[in-house]
């Protein structure tokens, strides 16, 4: 991602919020609470690209938090500390007694139940491999489409046998922007071009796990949308005072910032690729920028969620 990733991932959590599919969040908070087994000792999960910990912080407004050990895992230890200090903060200001131990957050739950989180800076895959398995679960939320389908399946496998798996917001190889532009299709296609197996990461990794036994159980898309304003049936520049109010306002929550990230992204990747002509390309960087701060931008990209039984 082109710019500052914590304020991107900060401006993506209504977007990811629309996306999610109910079939697989259902099965996936499902197996958090281990309705079919033993829960006594609550669930132990292994998220791999944490990122700012939209997943926890998620499942903490919702009331779903499970209790149990969650290692959070990513690359990048500036996310990954802005996550660990919201997730502390939203757990207090609901209500949550929070505690550290050694670099953990225990979180308890105003009943008593208390989840453990480790955080841990490194690559998903040695993190995995250094644990030595034995989780109930592996998460991973828009990072699958980052690794190779065999690496996805090798850290899945931290699970323990008859473990689950939960992937959502794995990225299929589909981006649409609209009102249309003649340079769309090269853009997009460059763009794609730039992406391990062109982004169809989702299509795929059920592919795969099915070769290896087990299907998803869900497979359910849940894409990206964000719509323009002007398709929400909003003024977009007009805010009646004879002023522009700009792309913040005539967006929801951070999403003009979400939108330009994905736009300086798309535009740095197409030019490094050199596969669409300077001109061409600059023109169209202008014209959707423009659109964005007209509110006129629209944007949609197709993900999938799968949830299933480690193969
Ligand atoms: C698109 S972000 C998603 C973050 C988070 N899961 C969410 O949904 O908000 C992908 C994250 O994966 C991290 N990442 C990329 N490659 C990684 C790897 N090999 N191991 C661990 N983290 C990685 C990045 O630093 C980034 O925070």
């Amino acid at each position: 991602m082109e710019g500052d990733d914590v304020a991107y991932l900060e401006a993506a959590r209504t977007v990811d919020a629309r996306a999610h599919s109910d079939a697989a969040t259902d099965a996936f908070r499902a197996a958090l609470r281990n309705d079919e087994g033993d829960s006594s000792g609550g669930v132990a999960v292994f998220e791999a690209g944490a990122g700012t910990c939209g997943m926890l912080r998620r499942l903490l407004a919702d009331g779903a938090l499970p209790a149990g050990e969650w290692v959070a895992v990513d690359a990048d230890e500036r996310v990954l500390s802005a996550g660990r200090e919201r997730l502390r903060a939203e757990a207090g200001a609901a209500g949550y007694a929070v505690a550290e131990a050694d670099d953990d957050l225990l979180l308890r739950d105003p009943d008593g139940g208390v989840l453990r989180v480790r955080f841990a800076v490194g690559d998903a895959r040695t993190v995995a491999a250094d644990r030595g398995g034995g989780f109930d679960g592996v998460v991973a939320r828009s990072f699958a489409d980052l690794l190779d389908p065999d690496d996805v399946l090798g850290l899945l496998r931290t699970a323990a046998p008859g473990g689950w798996y939960h992937l959502p917001l794995t990225f299929d190889g589909e981006t649409r922007v609209s009102p249309p532009h003649p340079a769309d299709d090269p853009v997009i296609e460059a763009f794609h071009g730039t992406m391990r197996n062109r982004g169809r990461a989702a299509t795929l990794l059920a592919e795969r796990f099915g070769e290896a036994g087990s299907p998803p159980s869900v497979d359910a898309r849940s894409d990206w949308v964000v719509e323009a304003a002007t398709d929400r049936g909003e003024e977009a520049e007009d805010d009646g005072k004879g002023t522009d109010r700009g792309a913040g306002a005539a967006y929801p929550a951070g999403e003009a910032a979400f939108l330009r990230t994905l736009l300086d992204t798309v535009v740095a990747a197409v030019r490094e690729s050199g596969a669409v002509a300077d001109a061409t390309l600059s023109g169209w960087a202008e014209t959707r920028g423009s659109q964005l701060e007209r509110g006129e931008l629209g944007y949609v990209a197709v993900n999938r969620d799968l949830f299933g039984r480690v193969p």
